[in-house]
């Protein structure tokens, strides 16, 4: 059986999709030591420049942009051939409707939204649920699934405490939240995620429980 395609998109930059994206792969990769592909579908390539820094942290990533050049046939293919070698290919997308959002969209099982508590967010949130309910209409298996998630959340403000209330009133699944924290920031610095090197901590356990719930969402 082939493993799962996981997307994490929205249309806006800066709401943690990079980070949500290099933190699960480690989560999924290190929890049951899943094989696990990240695809940096994105042209400025942040995922893979930060996985780049460290051949430590053994996360296997592919550096796949696709733009309107190139065949989004080709691209699917190989996300496929990677999905046939490992448990999870998570897609790091760009913050735009373009194709590598559209090719993920239309083959991922699961699409994973992070939302920041920001109105605009949420507006971009709703631009990828309305694509996404698009393309489940023309698939025959009512794929893919969709895991709104709170990212960058500070819960000293009444929007972040509030957060996975509001993330509720799309009436799509609603996952648990990853807060801003500065253990986030340095494992980018590290070129790792953040498990690798701060064990314990709540950045850790809030990666640990999202890749819990991904899992379920994807299966
Ligand atoms: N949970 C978090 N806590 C603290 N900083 C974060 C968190 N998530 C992202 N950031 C920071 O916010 C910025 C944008 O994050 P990034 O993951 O690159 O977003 P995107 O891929 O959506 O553009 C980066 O500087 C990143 O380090
Ligand atoms: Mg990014």
């Amino acid at each position: 059986m082939s493993g799962k395609i996981i997307a994490i998109g929205n249309l806006k930059g800066g709401t943690g999709k990079t980070t949500i994206a290099v933190n699960l792969c480690g989560a999924l990769a290190n929890g049951a030591g899943h094989p696990v592909a990240l695809v940096d579908a994105d042209q400025q390539a942040s995922a893979s420049a930060w996985l780049s820094q460290t051949g430590e942290a053994g996360l296997s990533y592919h550096v796949l942009p696709l733009d309107s050049t190139s065949s989004a046939q080709r691209w699917l293919r190989n996300i496929r051939d990677l999905a046939e070698e490992n448990d999870y290919v998570l897609i790091d997308l760009p913050a735009d409707l373009g194709p590598a959002t559209q090719a993920a969209v239309a083959s991922a099982d699961l699409v994973v939204v992070p939302v920041t508590p920001s109105p605009l967010d949420f507006h971009a949130a709703a631009q990828v649920i309305k694509l996404l309910r698009g393309v489940r209409e023309e698939r025959s298996n009512g794929h893919p699934a969709c895991l709104l998630v709170g990212s960058k959340v500070d819960r000293r403000t009444a929007v972040g405490q509030g957060i996975e209330i509001a993330l509720k009133e799309f009436k799509e699944p609603v996952g648990p939240s990853v807060c801003q924290r500065a253990a986030f920031v340095s494992a980018a610095v590290r070129g790792g995620w953040v498990g690798a090197y701060a064990v314990e901590s709540p950045a850790r356990d809030e990666i640990a429980a999202l890749a819990k719930r991904v899992k379920r969402a994807a299966a």
